[in-house]
């Protein structure tokens, strides 16, 4: 039987131990962490899927569970009135797109007193962390995981287990010294709007977001350089202000909640193997953090490749020891 600790469990650490349990038989997964859901960055993110560098994993995991998983499809129209906005490639893989025509964007840009030049619409979906962290947990532990509620302060707590798994998010940058790791702060409000059905991005030098889940509306957002995990009196009014200068409806919602997020920003997602010399023996790390405001959207798939590299650990150990 070979221990794998994974460190970590939000939505990267979750799905990262869910696919070693599946693909790697005769294996027992233990996540620490420090925190779990609603306490960690997804909770606090809106869950649109923007389906870059993904293939169509989620479909065939969640198939028939829309509803525990907490996926709602949805349109999502992106607006801009930028010269040089284009269509991104990615928009082929999504379950139906279309450039908005120019009669279109005239008609919009009366409707919403702005001038948009471009935009387009796709077919997607939010992802729920509200519903699928707690979802993901309890297919963990019927699976046999356990949950650890455990700051690691150093890797050597861990040298006994087979594999370490970091999933630490932005706060890989303090544990490993990482430098490329940062913060990119982000506020939202949640409001009370249920007549609202499709997503709303507007490209723009007053950029915002309106973003429709399950029981509220997510308001957005800054993309700031910065710790700060209190919520600004500036930026509240901000968001509140460009989104319902879009949709006037807006201005009467009932506020839930305003929050903070701090998300993992880093060139690029850190998704490799790590062997640390200790005494005579070494530690094996696979390291799956860094995944910016994409979290959500890449995690099954990183998830299924980080699994891949666990496996490779330990066919490699078994092989040495022989
Ligand atoms: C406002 C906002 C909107 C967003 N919108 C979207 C979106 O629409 N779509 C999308 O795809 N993404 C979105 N994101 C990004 C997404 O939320 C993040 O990329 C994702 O949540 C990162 O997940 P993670 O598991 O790496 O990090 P986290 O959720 O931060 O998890 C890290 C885990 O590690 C634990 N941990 C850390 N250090 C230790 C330690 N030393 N010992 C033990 N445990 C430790 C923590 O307790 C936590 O459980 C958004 C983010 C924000 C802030
Ligand atoms: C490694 O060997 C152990 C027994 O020594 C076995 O239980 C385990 O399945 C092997 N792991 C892999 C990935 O082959
Ligand atoms: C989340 O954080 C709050 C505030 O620190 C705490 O009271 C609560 O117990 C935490 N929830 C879980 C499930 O750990
Ligand atoms: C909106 O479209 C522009 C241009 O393609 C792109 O740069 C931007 O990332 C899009 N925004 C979102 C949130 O998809
Ligand atoms: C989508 O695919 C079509 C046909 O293969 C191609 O002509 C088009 O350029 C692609 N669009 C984008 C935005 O990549
Ligand atoms: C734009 O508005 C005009 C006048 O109301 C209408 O005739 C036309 O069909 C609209 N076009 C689109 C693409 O919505
Ligand atoms: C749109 O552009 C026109 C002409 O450039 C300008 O007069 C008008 O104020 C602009 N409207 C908005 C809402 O920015
Ligand atoms: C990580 O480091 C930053 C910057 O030095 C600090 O603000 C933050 O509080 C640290 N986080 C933890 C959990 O120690
Ligand atoms: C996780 O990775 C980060 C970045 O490399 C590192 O600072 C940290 O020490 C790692 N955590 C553990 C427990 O190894």
């Amino acid at each position: 039987m070979s221990q794998v600790a994974v460190i970590g469990c939000g939505v990267i650490g979750l799905t990262s131990a869910l696919a070693i349990q599946r693909s790697i038989r005769n294996t027992k997964v233990t996540i620490f962490t420090k925190d779990i859901t609603p306490n960690t960055t997804g909770d606090v993110a809106a869950g649109l899927w923007e389906p870059y560098l993904v293939d169509d994993t989620e479909e065939k995991s969640f198939g028939g569970k829309a509803k525990e998983a907490g996926i709602s499809l949805q349109p999502i129209i992106n607006l801009s009135d930028k010269r040089d906005h284009k269509i991104p490639d990615w928009v082929n893989v999504t379950l139906g797109h279309s450039e908005l025509s120019r009669d279109h964007l005239v008609n919009l840009s009366r409707r919403y007193n702005k001038n948009f030049t471009a935009g387009y619409l796709f077919v997607s979906f939010t992802w729920e962390a509200s519903y699928f962290l707690p979802f993901l947990q309890r297919e963990f532990e019927k699976n046999g995981g356990r949950v650890v509620m455990k700051e690691i302060k150093d890797f050597n707590e861990l040298a006994h287990y087979d594999v370490i798994v970091n999933c630490t998010g932005l706060e890989s940058r303090n544990l490993t010294g990482d430098k490329k790791v940062s913060p990119i702060r982000g506020q939202i409000a949640r409001v009370r709007g249920p007549w609202q059905f499709h997503t709303y991005i507007v490209d723009s030098e007053k950029s915002c977001y309106i973003i429709p889940n399950i029981n509220c509306v997510i308001l957005g957002g800054t993309k700031q350089s910065s710790y700060n995990i209190e919520v600004d009196e500036v930026d509240k009014q901000e968001i509140l202000s460009k989104c319902s200068d879009l949709l006037p409806a807006i201005k009467a919602a009932e506020v839930i909640k305003h929050q903070v997020g701090l998300r993992p920003g880093r060139d690029k997602v850190r998704l490799e193997i790590e062997i640390k010399e200790r005494d005579k023996d070494t530690i094996k790390i696979v390291h799956n953090y860094g995944h910016g405001g994409s979290g959500i959207t890449l995690s099954v798939g990183c998830a299924v490749e980080a699994a891949e590299l666990v496996e490779k650990v330990l066919n490699q150990r078994n092989k040495s020891k022989l």
